[in-house]
């Protein structure tokens, strides 16, 4: 039988972002589906499946342009279980309504902020009562739990609304894992290392020189610095989550590290997206200068990114990169 809503749910709401255009920045991410290290998500939709019921109700928390729920849709082939994707980007979660409007297994909420609160709303805060009541039964989170600067509370939430034996899949490159292969990069990391190698460049290469009086003012770099720590977060180590999902009421059931390659040019593309995050000192970002960068600045930039990548990765047209992978349940 085909997944039922519990009555009186509406897969999408009507609320104003479900009303906008799409968007460039949403569109540019979403091409991340066509690369080679996007199949970091083979491994949580395999354990998906492998527990799979029918009836199920799976949250894709975090799901963004629903690039995990189009997988495990196409890996499952049944339609007998339904996803909710529910995200804190009105952008991305418009993506993935013109994804999945017309597909009957999918719904979709937005995570609110709550200006007053200064925090994002909890997953029990976003259910409405007849999605409670009928229980959840796996919560997953790819490419995202680095990102959540609330996690105990987000964990905490979680639990409230899974049901006892339920599952969590947690998928994550930006885990600092002693089990990872020595030679696997974080794949952020290599943001770090970008940054260095431009800096040497613009010290050293005459053509880059118009940019080296801005690595002497100090206060600036230091702006720019913590601008990229907001866009590529420091990394926490894998303790860190096992211990705020044990202690938010789950019991681990597998850790997984996996390696997983990356190609240079696929890695390059997504970064020039995020060219301000990365080298934004290069003519000055506009969330610190408060004027925009011109086109031909942006050219430097991604111009930059490139040839810093080639002194990092040498001839190398690819790079091994490590996947952390965390299921746990709810004991009942
Ligand atoms: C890198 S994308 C991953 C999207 C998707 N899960 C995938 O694997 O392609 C990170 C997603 O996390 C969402 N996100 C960022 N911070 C969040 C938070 N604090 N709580 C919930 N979602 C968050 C973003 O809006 C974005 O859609």
């Amino acid at each position: 039988m085909s997944f039922q809503w519990p009555t009186g749910f509406e897969r999408c709401p009507k609320e104003d972002w479900a009303e906008t255009p799409l968007e460039e920045l949403a569109l540019k991410y979403d091409t991340v589906e066509e690369h080679g290290w996007y199949d970091n998500l083979d491994a949580t939709v395999e354990l998906i499946i492998e527990n799979l019921n029918s009836g199920d109700l799976i949250i894709d928390y975090s799901g963004g342009t629903g690039i995990l729920t189009q997988r495990l849709l196409m890996a499952a082939q049944r339609d007998d279980f339904g996803i909710l994707i529910v995200d804190s980007s009105p952008k991305f979660l418009r993506l993935a309504l013109e994804k999945f409007q017309d597909n009957e297994q999918v719904s979709f909420r937005l995570i609110n902020f709550l200006r007053d609160e200064r925090r994002l709303q909890l997953l029990d805060e976003v259910l409405t009562t007849e999605m409670i009541e009928h229980g959840v039964d796996m919560i997953c989170s790819t490419n995202a739990i680095h990102l959540y600067n609330q996690l105990d509370e987000t964990l905490a939430a979680w639990n409230r609304v899974l049901r006892p034996n339920g599952r969590i899949h947690i998928q994550s490159g930006n885990i600092r894992n002693p089990s990872a292969d020595e030679d696997a990069w974080i794949i952020d990391e290599t943001v770090d290392h970008i940054h260095q190698a431009a800096m040497k460049i613009v010290q050293e290469q005459p053509e880059w020189a118009n940019y080296s009086t801005m690595l002497e003012d100090e206060e600036y770099m230091k702006s720019h610095d913590v601008l990229r720590d907001k866009y590529f977060l420091p990394v926490r180590p894998i303790d860190t989550y096992l211990d705020a999902l044990t202690s938010s009421g789950f019991q681990i059931d597998k850790q997984i590290v996996k390696t997983i390659p990356a190609d240079v040019e696929e890695w390059y593309s997504f970064l020039s997206v995020y060219h301000e995050g990365v080298l934004g000192w290069v003519g000055g970002a506009e969330r610190i200068t408060g004027e925009k960068a011109t086109e031909y600045v942006i050219e430097e930039r991604k111009k930059l990114i490139r040839i810093s990548m080639d002194m990092i990765f040498g001839r190398n047209d690819s790079f091994q990169t490590s996947w952390t992978y965390i299921e746990a349940l709810k004991p009942e």
